[in-house]
């Protein structure tokens, strides 16, 4: 196989995005609060106090987006639905609608002979549940199973792909731990708790889903980091494999193998948590069998041994000596083959797709009025290849999926970083296709057209 003349037949190129990040119309149609609304419009907590109120407004310009992403000539759409429009408490189904918009969105998807793939969770949950206990508390697995048996009820005949959650670990962690995400918790064992109850949750959704014999199937999207050390030092060898397993195999291990990482376990004991949430049952529960599993890869992490709570170090993608994207994200292709290679070694031969790759380019317009973004067609290009080269060595790879159709809120560094094929003019709303969306709009037409020839070329 040569790249990239042939990509399988059936391989699946998509676009991302996120509810929170593009719908706006927060108060539309009976939509309840998330914690996203509080988080952002709680000050300090995101760039500018920019908030997700109006983002693209995406719930009135849908038209438009699916316009773009028709265009584009992608095969799936992956978007997330936003839970407080479904269930705005969390509890009582929305008597003003919210199923009714993505029910348009995903029957004028398969006019267009396009794909759904829908995230059930994409970080926003209601905030009358986060008044509850959120994530930390064990009542919102329900929840979460509710919501979603009542999405598939509504949409299971309709589409291909479901994603449970989005990167749990930015939730568990980043949201509880860190306090850079909402809810904004810096609180070890809280985070160990909602990690638990994302993926129980995850689990029972599937056990839903499976109940009620949804046409489609269903998995989980990861974000997960090749992790390599700075030098070949024992120390720092211990100090990556050890971040890994409270990066990666946190997740992977339930998931796959039915039990937590005992090595990470013990070092967050080592930090005063306990495992005291974990009940009889939980884990054969989370380790469901999935159909695929999808992986979000940006950048890679360099780890060196250090006195830090956890005993390592994070180096700064800056420091790599590596080109990096316009938030300071090594660049790292290789990175992709190793973490979807190893990923297969590791876990076995589910089958896997990429649900977001992309860059943060800082893009203008130009005289033009066009934005030529080469350093995110560079970008793309060198990941697509990367990808390829797993595709070459074996791994079940079936799609690819570019963060993101256009340019959105960027969660807590707001409207500053740009990732979008699609440029947005927030003061207008207006819509400008990079250079990179064409790039990608040539690259897919040509794939396809590589595969009818090689369909009509008698064999040999
Ligand atoms: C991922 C998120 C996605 C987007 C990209 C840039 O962590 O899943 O919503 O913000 O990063």
């Amino acid at each position: 196989m040569s790249f990239p003349s042939d990509f399988p037949a059936g391989f699946v190129w998509g676009v991302a995005t996120a509810a929170y990040q593009i719908e706006g119309a927060v108060a539309d149609d009976g939509r309840g609060e998330s914690i996203w609304d509080r988080f952002s419009h709680t000050p300090g907590r995101t760039a500018n106090g920019d908030t997700g109120d109006v983002a693209c407004d995406h719930y009135h310009r849908w038209p438009e987006d699916l316009e773009l992403i028709g265009n584009l000539g992608v095969a799936a759409y992956r978007f997330s639905i936003a839970w407080p429009r479904i269930l705005p408490d969390g509890v009582t189904p929305n008597r003003h609608g919210g199923l009714p918009f993505y029910e348009r969105l995903v029957d004028r998807l398969l006019e267009r002979g396009i794909d759904p793939v829908v995230t059930l969770n994409h970080w926003d949950l209601p905030q009358a549940l986060q008044d509850r206990g959120g994530w930390t508390s064990r009542d919102t697995v329900e929840r979460f199973a509710d919501y979603a048996a009542t999405v598939f009820r509504s949409l299971g005949d309709r589409v291909r792909l479901w994603i449970t959650h989005n990167e749990p670990w930015m939730v568990a962690f980043i949201g509880h731990y860190r306090g850079v995400h909402a809810p904004g918790l810096v609180d070890l064992q809280a985070a160990l708790r909602a990690a638990h109850h994302l993926l129980l949750s995850h689990g029972a959704a599937v056990r839903a889903f499976r109940a009620l014999g949804a046409a489609g199937e269903i998995g989980i999207t990861l974000n997960l980091f090749p992790t390599y050390p700075v030098s070949e030092s024992d120390a720092d060898r211990e100090a990556a494999a050890a971040s890994a397993g409270y990066t990666n195999r946190w997740f992977l291990d339930p998931i796959f193998r039915q039990a937590y990482p005992a090595d990470t376990v013990s070092r967050f004991e080592r930090c005063g948590a306990t495992m005291d949430f974990v009940e009889d049952g939980d884990l054969p529960l989370i380790a469901s069998p999935i159909d695929f599993l999808g992986v979000n890869y940006y950048s890679p992490r360099r780890v060196s041994a250090s006195g830090d709570e956890f005993g390592w170090h994070v180096q700064p993608g800056t420091a790599s000596g590596r080109p990096t994207t316009a938030i300071g994200g090594e660049i790292y292709p290789d990175g992709l083959t190793g973490l979807l290679v190893g990923l297969q070694r590791d876990y076995g031969s589910v089958p896997l797709y990429v649900t977001e790759n992309g860059a943060a380019v800082d893009d203008q317009i130009g005289p033009d009025g066009g934005v030529h973004d080469e350093a995110r067609i560079d970008f793309l290009e060198r990941h697509f290849a990367a990808a390829h080269r797993a595709l070459q060595l074996g791994v079940d790879l079936r799609g690819y999926f570019v963060w993101s159709l256009m340019d959105n809120f960027e969660w807590a560094m707001g409207y500053g970083p740009r990732l979008g094929l699609t440029y947005v003019d927030y003061a207008t709303q207006r819509r400008i296709p990079k250079d990179s969306f064409a790039f990608y709009r040539r690259f897919i037409a040509g794939t396809r057209e590589r595969l009818a020839r090689d369909a009509r070329r008698p064999s040999p």
